[in-house]
């Protein structure tokens, strides 16, 4: 039980193939103490309370871009677990654009700041409320969840990739910060594509994800494996590891042609 005694936030679980879900089941198991958060319209429909059930943790609405119902979660969750906050999962991510197949040569520009106020900006927004309220114990660990559209384009994936490249760049800005202050650390995974309700969102993702696993030689990391990589980087064995954009895809970002697709075109 590698999280025995830690207290953390998990954000994002919708459903069964969330991977924030998967994060959450691997804590329990490990012993950690967590609550967890979703925006209040995604806890109607989802099945969030039959996850708080499984895992005896608190559900807590929280629209992530909003500073106020960022202080009210850590303001319950820290008297729910009667202490600080060792760790912390960032699972969220939406794009209207996305969502309503605007082309990426035709943005909507309201919609744009939406996609990076919820996708990448609540990041900040909960650091800093944490800095602010004081609620981190030394040596915790805040993780969020990335794709290598942040560094490589695909198509698809459209102004995804602005939010990611910048969630990316808060967790190196913010990581500085918070490893100065009390020795926190902050990092991104970025996973392979998981088939989940936001990953299913994207067009063409059935075929994408087919092409991920033949280019990868170790083929996709599923949301178990992830959740596994998660529960690593809030333990203590991975107390220097921090500022890090973290690829967790089976070798995917590292392989020009793999000779799957070789065989494929031949
Ligand atoms: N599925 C993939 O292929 C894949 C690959 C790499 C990274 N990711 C990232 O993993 C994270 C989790 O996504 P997922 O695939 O598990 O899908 P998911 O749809 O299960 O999770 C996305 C979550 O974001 C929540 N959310 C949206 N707006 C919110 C807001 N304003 N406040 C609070 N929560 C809000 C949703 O309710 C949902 O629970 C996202 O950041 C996603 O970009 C996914």
């Amino acid at each position: 039980m590698i999280l025995k005694g830690k207290k953390g936030i998990i954000s994002g679980a919708l459903d069964e193939s969330s991977i924030a879900w998967k994060v959450a089941e691997r804590c329990n198991e490990e012993g950690a103490e967590f609550t967890l958060t979703n925006a209040p319209m995604a806890m109607r429909m989802g099945k969030i309370n039959e996850l708080g059930e499984k895992c005896n943790a608190e559900v807590i609405g929280a629209d992530l871009t909003s500073i106020e119902e960022i202080e009210n979660l850590y303001e319950e969750s820290l008297s729910k677990m009667n202490g600080k906050i060792d760790f912390i999962l960032h699972s969220v991510g939406m794009s209207p654009n996305v969502r309503k197949k605007k082309e990426y040569g035709d943005l909507n520009y309201d919609w744009l700041n939406k996609t990076l106020d919820v996708s990448a900006i609540s990041f900040h927004k909960m650091l800093q409320v944490a800095e602010k309220n004081n609620v981190l114990n030394e040596w915790s660990s805040s993780v969020a969840l990335s794709y290598v559209a942040a560094q490589r384009t695909f198509p698809f994936y459209s102004d995804m990739a602005e939010a990611k490249s910048l969630l990316e760049s808060i967790a190196r800005s913010y990581g500085y910060r918070l490893g100065k202050l009390n020795n926190s650390r902050v990092n991104t995974i970025s996973q392979s594509p998981t088939i989940t309700t936001a990953g299913s969102g994207i067009s063409g993702f059935q075929a994408f994800f087919n092409y991920a696993e033949k280019m990868s030689p170790l083929g996709n990391a599923t949301a178990d494996e992830c959740a596994n990589y998660c529960i690593f980087l809030f333990s203590d064995m991975s107390k220097k590891i921090t500022m890090q954009n973290l690829f967790h895809d089976g070798g995917f970002s590292s392989t020009g042609i793999s000779e799957d697709i070789i065989e494929d075109f031949s």
